[in-house]
């Protein structure tokens, strides 16, 4: 039994049995007039654009921004934000500014009363919108409750994001995309990527001061956040070992020229690395690379065939 399955609660079969009948349902007349006269109660199960809603339960909603290590600083986005209660948690318990994306404008307008009876309504923003004909490339943390081919959809979109930007689902995987992290509450199993930064290409390396034994030059390969490769002393290469890429910060081992163990630890802003390079005796020595070409986009962005099959028959 995987992850997907264990977490796939009551909730996430509603979801996604419905989703295959789910019709493009903007608010109907008597739905709107609720909604003005402050009356709309949105009924679960309902049906969405392209998913249902269902709220995310309370200790799922906190979960997943724990997870998100969402801060006072960020700014957060909730994909098909249904009542607005995950941008309304975000802004009220963590101070974070958030926007809700939503097609349902009953449910924005609910959303935007729920935000002023939360006292967080100069905080958050509800729009009615189409998650994907809309921009939302500015925010820090996408959060989202939606299905595991929509989450596919996103992908694209989610990896042209800033490095480091983090994405927590609820329920619902990324194709083969491993997660960072996840967490199995009582009625779910929650997901978080970090997007990573294009590290893949050939760097050179600048002069180290006091390390004369310090790689020439790194070669590096990457599949979505996984990287392979190797530093290069003249003809000797030697293989990255058990590297780790979390957003823009890199870090792996090496063995140096003289076989001496070194512990890599770097940032990656475009084609600039900067780091350290520490000894087996604790020394830590700055260095400096630069890629030497244009690299290639990261692999393993576009859903593949076998994914989307896997994602329709998770709805099945
Ligand atoms: C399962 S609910 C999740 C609600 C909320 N994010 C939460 O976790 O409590 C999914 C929401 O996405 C909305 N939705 C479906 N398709 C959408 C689309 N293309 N653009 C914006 N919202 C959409 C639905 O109306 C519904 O409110």
């Amino acid at each position: 039994m995987n992850l997907l399955t264990r977490g796939t609660s009551a909730f996430c079969l509603l979801l996604a049995g419905v989703a295959a009948t789910a019709q493009p349902a903007p608010a109907t007349t008597a739905g709107t007039a609720a909604a003005a006269t402050g009356t709309y109660e949105p009924r679960r199960g309902q049906a969405g654009k392209d998913v249902i809603w269902i709220a995310t339960p309370d200790a799922a909603v906190d979960r997943m921004l724990q997870m998100a290590e969402l801060r006072a600083t960020d700014r957060l986005v909730d994909l098909g934000s249904g009542d607005g209660k995950i941008p309304i948690t975000a802004a009220r318990n963590f101070g974070a500014r958030a926007r809700g994306l939503e097609y349902n404008p009953d449910l924005v307008q609910l959303s935007r009363r729920r935000a002023q009876q939360a006292g967080v309504a100069d905080q958050v923003e509800f729009q009615q919108a189409d998650i994907f004909v809309t921009d939302f490339s500015q925010a820090d943390v996408v959060t989202m409750y939606l299905l595991p081919e929509l989450n596919l959809r996103l992908r694209p979109i989610l990896f042209g994001m800033a490095p480091g930007t983090r994405v927590v689902s609820h329920s619902f995987t990324m194709g083969d995309w491993q997660p960072d992290e996840t967490s199995r509450t009582d009625t779910a199993t929650l997901y978080l990527w970090r997007i990573p930064a294009n590290v893949s290409g050939s760097w050179q390396l600048g002069a180290v001061p006091g390390l004369a034994k310090a790689p020439q030059r790194l070669q590096l390969r990457q599949h979505r956040q996984m990287v392979e490769g190797e530093a290069q002393y003249g003809a000797l290469a030697t293989s990255a070992q058990r590297p780790v890429l979390s957003g823009d910060r890199l870090s792996f081992g090496l063995r140096d020229a003289d076989g001496a163990p070194l512990a890599v630890q770097a940032r990656v802003q475009g084609d600039t690395m900067r780091g350290t390079l520490t000894t087996a005796a604790g020394q830590a020595h700055a260095f400096e690379a630069r890629r030497s070409e244009a690299p290639a986009p990261i692999a393993g962005v576009v859903a593949s065939q076998p994914e989307l099959d896997a994602a329709a028959r998770a709805l099945n």
